[in-house]
């Protein structure tokens, strides 16, 4: 019986993020270049897109480029950069052909234009996909996303397009780039780290977590399905006691 075989389907992570970490270790540890790394990170996006679809997950977020990795040093971003350029307009056609529609979250106006340009063509001609939606999250954090939706919440409420009575949980997650995503059910990180590193914060409250020390470029099929079974075998409270979930 395959991995996929034992997944039970109606118990699916809806929404399964992933901070994808481990790329410049993988390549260390060959005496490779970090870029290399970010090379054979790519491939890794394919197969866990393709194993997503498969196993019918609806949404798969991918962590690509965080706030902070803008601090890194020039070349490794120029670097990132353009691997995501080039592999977002290679790949387009295949994404369109299996049904995968793109979306991104965090601040695209820090991106360099080109990229920019790559990533909405991309979104505009995925924009009718009925597949998995694949959400990627570039130059993305979570206080970034935090504060600025505070920002637009405080000048809608000057402008009385907001009244403070109506600010509620269901408010902020309107102001949010993630507006009309569901929260993620799991959260993966790969590379061995145990963090969050300023992802998803608020979307992930009740998220099941998920640390893998296997580096970034070596996640496959398996792996995910690995993470997808682990899931299926914990139950999710949400406050109340195991008797009550039982019953509901
Ligand atoms: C994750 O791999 C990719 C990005 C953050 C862009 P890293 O580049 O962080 O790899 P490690 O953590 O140094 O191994
Ligand atoms: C997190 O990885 C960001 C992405 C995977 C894009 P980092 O490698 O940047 O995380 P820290 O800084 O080690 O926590
Ligand atoms: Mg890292």
């Amino acid at each position: 019986m395959s991995l996929l075989d034992k997944i039970d389907k109606n118990r699916l992570p809806a929404h399964i993020a992933i901070i994808m970490d481990g790329n410049g270790r993988w390549a260390k540890a060959r005496g490779l270049d970090r870029g290399e790394g970010h090379r054979e990170g790519i491939s890794a996006i394919r197969r866990v897109v393709d194993a997503a679809s498969k196993a019918s997950v609806r949404y798969l977020t991918l962590y690509a480029f965080s706030t902070e990795n803008w601090s890194r040093p020039t070349e490794e971003v120029t670097g990132l950069m353009d691997l995501m350029v080039y592999a977002i307009s290679r790949e387009t056609p295949d994404l369109k052909k299996n049904g995968v529609r793109i979306r991104s979250i965090g601040d695209m106006s820090r991106l360099p234009e080109y990229a920019r340009t790559a990533l909405e063509e991309c979104i505009r001609e995925t924009a009718e996909g009925t597949g998995v939606t694949l959400v990627l999250a570039l130059s993305y954090s979570s206080k970034w996303e935090l504060a600025t939706a505070a920002k637009k919440i405080a000048a809608d409420a000057v402008k009385g397009v907001l009244q403070e009575k109506d600010i509620d949980e269901e408010t902020l997650g309107n102001y949010l780039t993630t507006r009309g995503l569901p929260d993620p059910d799991l959260l993966i990180r790969t590379g061995g780290e145990q963090r969050i590193s300023n992802f998803l914060l608020w979307q992930c409250a009740y998220a099941e977590f998920y640390f893998t020390g296997i580096f970034w470029p070596d996640f496959d099929e398996e792996a995910l399905y690995e993470a997808i079974l682990e899931y299926q075998g914990r139950e999710r409270r949400y406050g109340k006691t195991s008797e009550q979930i039982k019953n509901d």
